[in-house]
């Protein structure tokens, strides 16, 4: 009995991100271009009986969370039903959404046990948002995460930082949780096909973490424990309800730590976030044969680092970004 969810780096891989869908209500700027991305043909995508067949083998072999992710999971029309199928699987579920139409979907997030979403907000402008986004929907969004709170949902704002854009609200983002119980998790910029990526472009850790220091004393930082297999740096301000984060995947990787796994809405398992490289699980799944010997050899090859690029300098070739997929159709 092999454990196939372990690589050769000796990381088991409990955690499975499933894209259900490429497609987006919005446009933002980080994730894809303007006119969007070529869309795989409706037949190539997985039915929900698919997903189903799919994240069962993986949770039979030891994966213990799921998190749902897209484009934007909630345009999918079966979403209902998806979450039903997965619910019956011994494993704890949990979703990534822009939350633009989230309201509606709050008791059926509730009756399938999804208790934990994590939200994209880069910016508390609503100016700003609609320049990142390409759309004019910022307060459903800053609504949404009231409600949301409110609901009794444990809620993560996922904040992209991008220089000379919204790296002056850091400050904002931290003093909104005050009062609010959140996370605010500040993203490193990272590079995929098409986001016109520069390094230049992006602000790290340290640049977070001295905006900071510059605007609190010391003793009002609490550095907090994180979570096993984590992708942030937790912190808190004293005091404050929320707390706040970095997720460091350039200046700081975390791939020592990395549990996870990645399901393209296509039926391609990618081994890790940046990997170019991608098995066909949903191919053989409707041949009928078994997808775990592919699962376990896309396992075997996976990268110790960002997918091979373990340096800054080939994180900054161009070459190797336009060799994955575009965010939109990886899931984050
Ligand atoms: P939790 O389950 O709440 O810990 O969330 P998460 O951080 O796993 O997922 P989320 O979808 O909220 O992702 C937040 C950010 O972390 C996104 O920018 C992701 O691309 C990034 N991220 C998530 N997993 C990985 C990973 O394995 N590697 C890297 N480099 N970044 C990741
Ligand atoms: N760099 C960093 N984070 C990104 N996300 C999307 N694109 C990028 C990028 N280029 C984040 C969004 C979303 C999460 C799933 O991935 O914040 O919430
Ligand atoms: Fe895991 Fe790849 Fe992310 Fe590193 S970059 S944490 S190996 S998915």
């Amino acid at each position: 009995n092999t454990n196939i969810l372990q690589d050769s780096h000796g990381r088991d891989h409990a955690y499975l991100r499933i894209s259900l869908i490429e497609r987006c209500n919005l446009r933002c700027t980080y994730c894809m271009p303007e006119e969007g991305v070529t869309l795989s043909p409706k037949s190539d995508l997985m039915t929900y009986e698919e997903i189903y067949q799919i994240a069962k083998t993986f949770v039979d072999n030891g994966v213990t969370k799921i998190r749902l992710t897209g484009g934007e999971p909630l345009i999918r029309k079966d979403i209902p039903v998806i979450l039903e199928k997965l619910a019956t699987l011994p494993v704890e579920l949990s979703i990534t959404s822009n939350a633009v139409i989230i309201d509606k979907f709050i008791p059926v997030l509730k009756k399938y046990g999804v208790n934990k979403i994590n939200v994209s907000l880069d910016s508390l402008d609503e100016s700003k948002f609609k320049h990142i986004t390409r759309r004019h929907e910022f307060k459903r969004v800053y609504d949404n995460i009231l409600l949301l709170v409110k609901e009794g949902f444990t809620v993560k704002i996922n904040a992209v930082l991008m220089k000379d854009f919204n790296e002056n609200e850091i400050i904002d983002f931290i003093n909104f949780t005050k009062n609010l119980p959140v996370s605010v998790r500040f993203i490193e910029f990272m590079p995929f096909d098409g986001n016109k990526w520069d390094m230049s472009k992006m602000v790290s850790y340290a640049e977070v973490m001295k905006l900071v220091h510059e605007a609190f004393e010391e003793n009002q930082v609490e550095r907090l424990q994180d979570a096993p297999n984590d992708t942030s740096k937790n912190y808190k301000i004293n005091g404050y309800q929320g707390s706040f984060a970095i997720i460091s995947s350039v200046s700081n990787p975390f791939c020592d730590s990395c549990n996870r796994l990645r399901l393209t809405a296509n039926g391609q398992l990618k081994n890790c976030l940046f990997s170019s490289g991608e098995s066909d699980l949903l191919t053989s799944l409707r041949e009928g044969k078994s997808i775990e010997p592919i699962i376990q050899k896309a396992v075997l090859s996976k990268f110790k680092v960002r997918g091979g690029m373990d340096t800054l300098k080939k994180l900054q070739e161009p070459e190797l970004h336009t060799k994955n997929r575009s965010m939109t159709a990886i899931g984050g």
